[in-house]
């Protein structure tokens, strides 16, 4: 297994409104799905397909498309929205497919949540047919200018669990180890303008922040929002409040 239980239940709480919240992965799932360029009738899979970003993508192109996700609640979303794909409820470090069954693996923002990226890669590897393609995208860490508010977050919640996020070139390093060939990447920035303060709290909102800081003792609770509306009304009037998300798309060949 390449997730934990826990990690199954928090996609599960947020498959609703998932691409409302990440609202730049239907944009990076098509730039993505014409990153691999494959042609009309190939055989694809998309390995953490979430709401279907990319296997929808894939379906555009004219592709046969087999989506997987180890979370129930993104797979039956995923059925009932595309009943066109064959979609199935499997980890991403154990595929339940015949070894070159496939001729492109997609995953997008899939590896960095994994904990053993490399048996994912292997997987791709294995069920992808020779001169297939893998096309991965992950997310790049660039704070910019919203900077303020990681160290609020951090100042009252900690700094997580996590360890170092996936860098670019560790990706493509792994896709080498794992006997793909010749891996190319590009850079993608999706950056969203943001009306106001208050809008950016109601996206914080979407993701459950305000419920979090309600739960902290009242007096922390009202330091964090006294913070968070005096910092985003300084960023609004410094140029405007932008979520700058970035990533890049990688792609590389099984000889
Ligand atoms: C960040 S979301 C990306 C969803 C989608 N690919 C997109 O671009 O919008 C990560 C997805 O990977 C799934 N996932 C996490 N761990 C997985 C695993 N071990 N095997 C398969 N899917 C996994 C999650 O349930 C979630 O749907």
């Amino acid at each position: 297994m390449t997730s934990t239980e826990e990690g199954r239940r928090k996609y599960d709480a947020l498959a609703d409104r998932y691409e409302e919240i990440y609202f730049y992965v239907a944009d990076v799932g098509r730039r993505l799905v014409s990153f691999a360029d494959p042609p009309g009738g190939a055989r694809l899979l998309d390995v953490g397909a979430g709401r279907g970003a990319v296997a929808r993508a894939g379906l555009e192109r004219g592709c046969a498309v087999t989506a997987v996700d180890a979370s129930a609640g993104m797979v039956s979303r995923l059925a009932a929205d595309y009943p066109e794909m064959v979609v199935r409820q499997q980890d991403a470090g154990s595929l339940g497919f015949a070894d070159d069954s496939f001729d492109v693996v997609t995953a997008g923002f899939v590896v960095q949540v994994l904990s053993d990226p490399s048996a994912a890669l292997a997987e791709f590897r294995r069920v992808l047919a020779p001169g297939g393609m893998v096309a991965l995208s992950l997310e790049r860490q660039e704070i910019g200018r919203l900077g303020w508010l990681y160290d609020l977050n951090r100042s009252f919640f900690g700094s997580g669990s996590g360890g170092a996020p996936l860098a670019a070139d560790q990706l493509d390093d792994l896709l080498l180890s794992a006997g793909f060939v010749s891996p190319t990447r590009v850079m993608v920035d999706i950056p969203k303008h943001l009306p106001d303060p208050a809008a950016l709290w109601d996206w914080l909102a979407l993701q459950g922040v305000p419920a979090a800081v309600d739960a902290l003792p009242t007096e922390q609770a009202v330091a964090f929002r006294e913070r968070f509306f005096r910092d985003a009304e300084k960023m609004h009037r410094q140029g405007g409040i932008t979520l700058d998300f970035a990533a890049t798309l990688h792609r590389a060949a099984t000889p």
